[in-house]
């Protein structure tokens, strides 16, 4: 079991207010993402869940008992870091060992689980090795089965593939979300990445500042974002955001559309422009578009092979059905 419930909870460091007030459910099994830009809480969210902060004020419940007195260990939570903290001098078999040797475990019992997590993250030939012969990913990996082998009620997940290449953060992204299909084990994942959280997730938690912005599934965050922060930070490349008359026009303030809603075309269309730089990742084009009368740029996403260059005119179209209207204080207008 694994249902997190956070009552009015609250985090103040001295007399700042890191997070005001906020209720949020986690369900038995869901992948959680916590999501939003540096400095808006986070990791200090996770670290109350984990028990590694006091709360100022709050009730945070698991399995619908209270839990907001209790020590990081009588939780039933395991947390994985950004920083694997593997010991340097043990082989993987006993890093990943530790924490059922702590708990008394029989050596049968911690066997049977060292196999079984190493079976689920492919590091059975590695289980004698130390962390230094092993690569970034690999030790994460390590960090994770040491996780695993706890049996939680849920796992935290602190930015933990934040530290490894690009190519390798994919890898283990898919691995992690595999990993949460077969143990269907509730997941708390925090990250700034808005595309971790949209592959991950089953729901998003937006955070601003302390404040919760919007939770939802991701496509539901992608079609219905309530303001024009949520707006803007999910989705890549981001939703283009246009005010002044362009949006008086559509009785908002600001309205959004992403790049891939607008239709190009050289010879008809609604907004008339420049083509400006391009970005070719081979399966999609990202051109930057400066529409006359607009104080902003805009971003057009079309397929790999669209022949434009630098300069050259162009007119935009956007899809009516799929403009995003704001008021002047940022909420969806709907
Ligand atoms: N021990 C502390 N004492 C005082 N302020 C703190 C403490 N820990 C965190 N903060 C502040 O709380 C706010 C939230 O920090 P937190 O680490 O939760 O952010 P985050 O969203 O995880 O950011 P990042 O993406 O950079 O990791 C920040 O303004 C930070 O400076
Ligand atoms: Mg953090």
């Amino acid at each position: 079991m694994g249902r997190i419930q956070l009552k009015q909870v609250k985090k103040a460091f001295g007399d700042v207010t890191v997070i005001p007030p906020l209720d949020l459910e986690i369900e038995d099994g869901e992948f959680v993402v916590f999501v939003g830009p540096s400095g808006c809480g986070k990791s200090t969210l996770l670290r109350l869940i984990a028990g590694l902060e006091d709360t100022t004020s709050g009730i945070i419940e698991i399995d619908g008992k209270d839990a907001t007195g209790l020590p990081p260990a009588k939780r039933g939570l395991a947390m994985v870091f950004q920083s694997y903290a593997l010991y340097p001098h043990m082989s993987v078999r006993k890093n990943i060992a530790f924490p059922m040797k702590m708990a008394g475990l029989s050596p049968e019992e911690q066997n049977r689980r060292i196999e079984a997590a190493a079976k689920a993250l492919n590091l059975t030939d590695y289980l004698d090795r130390r962390p230094g012969q092993l690569s970034g990913g690999q030790r994460q990996r390590v960090a994770i089965g040491r996780a695993i082998v706890r049996e939680p009620a849920a796992f935290l997940f602190d930015e933990p593939l934040s530290n490894l290449d690009a190519a390798l953060r994919v890898g283990m992204r898919l691995e992690i979300s595999e990993l949460h299909k077969r143990l269907a084990t509730t997941m708390v994942y925090v990250t700034h990445d808005q595309v971790e959280a949209m592959t991950m997730a089953d729901k998003i938690v937006v955070l601003q500042a302390g404040v919760i912005e919007q939770v939802g599934s991701p496509l539901e965050l992608y079609h219905s974002p309530r303001n024009r922060f949520v707006a803007g930070f999910i989705g890549s490349p981001k939703m283009n955001l246009i005010e002044g008359p362009e949006a008086a026009k559509h009785n908002a303030h600001t309205i959004g559309i992403r790049p891939e809603h607008l239709t190009v075309s050289t010879d008809s269309g609604d907004w008339h422009g420049t083509v400006g730089v391009s970005e070719h990742l081979g399966s999609d084009t990202f051109f930057h578009v400066k529409i006359d009368g607009f104080a902003e740029p805009l971003t057009v996403r079309v397929g790999g092979d669209f022949d434009l260059h630098y300069g050259d005119a162009i007119q935009l179209t956007p899809d009516p059905a799929l403009i995003h209207k704001f008021d002047a204080k940022g909420l969806r207008i709907t």
